[in-house]
């Protein structure tokens, strides 16, 4: 071979292995943008999620959606799983439910029709649509699980915190995941959380969110979903069939908060605050109204009419944007619930509920569930140190909570500290 041959055989190396690379990097980086990071993420955010020993939990629903990658595409076949998901656990095996009595959720069928028997009465005619629409089904009292975690308060939880949401709020949760809401262990005690939902209430939003709320259960597991629809009267459904799921489910967990998906919560302050409420028995506790009366006018949205409520007080409750209970009430208040008729408004519902238990509701400054100040530009709206001496505060959207949350939480030096107990 001369020199030249020698040259020429160099450069097709020199060539060959060029695009050998360059076609490595395409193949490497196409990977890369698809699958990879998608999988890397979600693994992390389960491995986060798994800290309160959910191994097995996790290890089921694994099983139930072996081939994440494929979930998008193949709805058809994917459609049952769900359905599965939801009777599934109902017949969970038993170790679930060792310590709880072997119990589940007992309402597989929802069938329950509108009564008839007043529709022709003057009072009833006479209603808003919404009232009509609440009496027509107000005998109804409970409806299947679509979305069940009966592994959730397995163990031993401190503290239980219930979210009311509903399906079109994700980024309401997403920043309370990551806030207020996190799944954590405070000086050995277990803080759980869970989201209330029912069913979205017209056709199209169903369609559209009901698999993002179950795939976005799938990652964080922390969704319960009963099938009945979401909306304004129906939040006594919510309060009546949380109180049910957690009297099956949750034989041991010391303290409840519940609370709206719209609020900014200390976890601090109700550790201080219920460790130096250990001995009070019956504890509940929030920004309680006394004497409250039910309000006349039409145009208000918690206008309620004489046909539905005669009395000229509602019995003492607690603002239903956050409060705390203690597991012991919140059991009986599921039996004094069930000797009741619903009532929509649900905080007031649980007054009632109360009131048949002769439990009379603690009211505490830390707990603002009806606005802060009557001036939305006042000061305190935006003081940190304010609300870091709080226990709720409403109303907080998710940017201006997740910036007063990173605020609170920074090394922030209040002037004086402010006594909540
Ligand atoms: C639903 O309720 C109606 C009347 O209450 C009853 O006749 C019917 O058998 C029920 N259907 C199922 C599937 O339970
Ligand atoms: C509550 O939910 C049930 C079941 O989805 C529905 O039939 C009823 O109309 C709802 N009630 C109100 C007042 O929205």
């Amino acid at each position: 071979m001369t020199t030249r041959d020698w040259w020429r055989v160099y450069k097709r190396v020199c060539v060959m292995f060029f695009l050998a690379v360059v076609t490595l990097t395409v193949v490497q980086r196409g990977s890369i943008g698809t699958g990879a990071p998608f999988q890397i993420e979600r693994q992390a955010r389960m491995e986060a999620s798994s800290e309160g020993g959910e191994d097995r939990a996790l290890q089921q629903k694994k099983g139930l959606y072996p081939v994440t990658n494929t979930f998008w595409k193949n709805s058809k076949t994917k459609q049952a799983e769900p359905a599965a998901a939801a009777t599934g656990t109902t017949e969970e095996p038993s170790v679930i439910h060792e310590g709880a009595g072997s119990q589940t959720w007992d309402v597989s069928i929802a069938n329950c029709s509108a009564n008839l028997n007043f529709i022709n009465q003057d009072w009833f005619r006479g209603l808003e649509a919404n009232f009509k629409q609440f009496l027509l089904y107000r005998h109804c009292r409970f409806f299947p699980m679509l979305i069940n975690h009966p592994e959730k308060c397995l163990g031993e939880t401190y503290l239980l915190m219930v979210i009311k949401s509903i399906a079109s709020q994700h980024d309401r949760r997403e920043v309370i995941r990551k806030t207020w809401g996190k799944e954590q262990v405070v000086d050995g005690k277990n803080v759980k959380k869970v989201f209330l939902l029912g069913t979205a209430s017209n056709e199209a939003e169903k369609a559209n969110h009901q698999r993002l709320l179950e795939y976005e259960d799938y990652i964080y597991g922390d969704i319960l979903q009963w099938d009945f629809q979401d909306s304004f009267f129906n939040l006594t459904l919510k309060e009546t069939h949380f109180l049910k799921w957690f009297s099956t489910y949750c034989a041991d967990v010391r303290y409840i908060f519940k609370g709206d998906d719209d609020v900014f919560v200390s976890v601090e302050n109700i550790f201080e605050y219920l460790e130096a409420s250990a001995h009070v028995k019956n504890l509940f506790v929030g920004d309680v109204l006394f004497k409250a009366k039910p309000i006349r006018k039409k145009e208000n949205k918690y206008y309620i009419p004489q046909a539905l409520y005669k009395k000229t007080y509602y019995p003492p409750y607690a603002g239903g944007g956050g409060f705390l209970m203690d597991a012991p009430l919140a059991r009986r208040l599921y039996w004094a619930s069930d000797s009741l008729e619903l009532y929509p408004i649900d905080d007031v519902f649980l007054g009632m509920c109360l009131e048949v238990l002769q439990v009379t509701p603690i009211k505490h400054n830390a707990f603002k569930t009806f606005g802060l100040v009557k001036n939305k530009k006042s000061k305190l709206n935006q003081e940190p140190c304010f609300f870091k001496s709080m226990i709720v505060v409403h109303k907080l959207l998710p940017p201006d909570l997740i910036h007063m949350w990173n605020l609170v939480n920074s090394n922030l030096i209040c002037s004086q500290k402010v006594e909540i107990l």
